[in-house]
C-alpha cells in the first residue's frame, strides 16, 4: 500500500507569535511548500495556541494543528481550549496524548480516548501519540504499554473515525534526548501498531493508516526511518522549529 509521507513539527511551548512570524515567511520564501509537493511529502507544524491562528493565516499548503484539544464543547475548564474555538480558526488537525501532557500533567488513555472521540466527530483529524517510558523499555514490556495506549486511546472508534487518525509512536526515553531509537525498534513497534490497527479495525484499516516515529529526529536521521516500511513520517520536536532545519528535514527525506 502506497501511503503518503508526513512530516509534523510539534513546537511545544516553543515559538513566541513573532518567533512563528519569522518561520512562516522563510517557509515562503524557501519554496518549501512546492518542494515537499513535488516530493510527495504532507507537511504541518503544531504552533502553541497563541500562534496557532497566525500560523493557520500564514502556512499556505502546511497542516497546522493543535498541540490538544478539550472534550467538551465548552464550560468551566480553565486553561483548555475546545473543538469548537479551533474550528472557529480554521484549524482541524490536534496532537493528542503526547507523551510530556502524560508524564506531568497524567494524561491517561481513556482522557485521550474521551479528546480523539469528540475530535473525530467534529471531523478533525488526530495525531494520536504513544510510547513507552524508558523503565518500561527496561523491563521488556514496550509491546503491552503501547497495546495499552492503542485499545484504550482507540476504544469506541468506527472505521470510518479510524480515517482521520494518524498514529505518532514516540518511546518516551527518545524524546528530547537525542537518544533516538534505532529504525529496527521504530519499525518493529510501528508494524506492532499496525497489527493492533489490523484487530481493531481491518485490514484496509491497517494498511490506510499513517504511523509516525518521534524522538530526536533530526535531517541526519530522518531519511533512514522513512525507509523502514511500517514507518510513514516523523513527529519531530527540536529540528522542527526553525525553518533552516524544517526545510533540511524535508530536503533529506
Ligand atoms: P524531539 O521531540 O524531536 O525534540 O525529540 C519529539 C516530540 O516530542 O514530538
Amino acid at each position: 500500500m502506497n501511503r503518503k509521507k508526513f512530516l509534523m513539527g510539534n513546537w511545544k511551548m516553543n515559538n513566541t507569535i513573532a518567533e512563528s512570524k519569522e518561520f512562516c515567511d522563510q517557509i515562503q520564501s524557501s519554496g518549501l511548500v512546492r518542494l515537499a509537493r513535488n516530493k510527495g511529502i504532507v507537511i504541518g507544524v503544531a504552533p502553541s495556541y497563541l500562534s496557532l491562528r497566525y500560523v493557520q493565516k500564514h502556512a499556505h499548503g502546511m497542516i497546522v494543528a493543535a498541540q490538544d484539544a478539550h472534550y467538551a464543547s465548552h464550560g468551566a475548564y480553565t486553561s483548555s481550549v475546545s473543538i469548537p474555538m479551533l474550528k472557529e480558526i480554521e484549524v482541524d488537525w490536534s496532537i493528542i496524548g503526547h507523551s510530556e501532557k502524560r508524564t506531568y500533567e497524567g494524561e491517561t488513555s481513556f482522557l485521550c480516548n474521551r479528546k480523539i472521540k469528540a475530535l473525530v466527530k467534529e471531523n478533525f483529524h488526530v495525531v494520536y501519540c504513544v510510547g513507552e517510558t524508558a523503565k518500561e523499555y527496561d523491563e521488556g514490556i514496550t509491546k503491552d504499554v503501547i497495546r495499552e495506549q492503542i485499545v484504550t486511546g482507540l476504544m469506541g472508534l468506527t472505521k470510518e473515525d479510524i480515517q482521520n487518525v494518524v498514529i505518532a509512536y514516540e518511546p518516551v526515553w527518545s524524546i528530547g534526548t537525542g537518544k533516538n531509537a534505532s529504525v529496527e525498534i521504530a519499525q518493529d513497534i510501528c508494524s506492532y501498531i499496525r497489527s493492533l490497527i489490523n484487530d481493531l479495525f481491518g485490514k484496509i484499516a491497517s494498511q490506510k493508516i499513517q504511523i509516525l516515529y518521534g524522538g530526536s529526529v533530526k535531517p541526519n536521521n530522518i531519511h533512514d526511518y522513512l525507509e523502514a516500511e511500517d514507518v510513514d513520517g516523523a513527529l519531530v520536536g527540536g529540528a522542527s522549529l526553525k525553518a533552516e532545519s524544517f526545510q533540511a528535514l524535508v530536503e533529506n527525506i
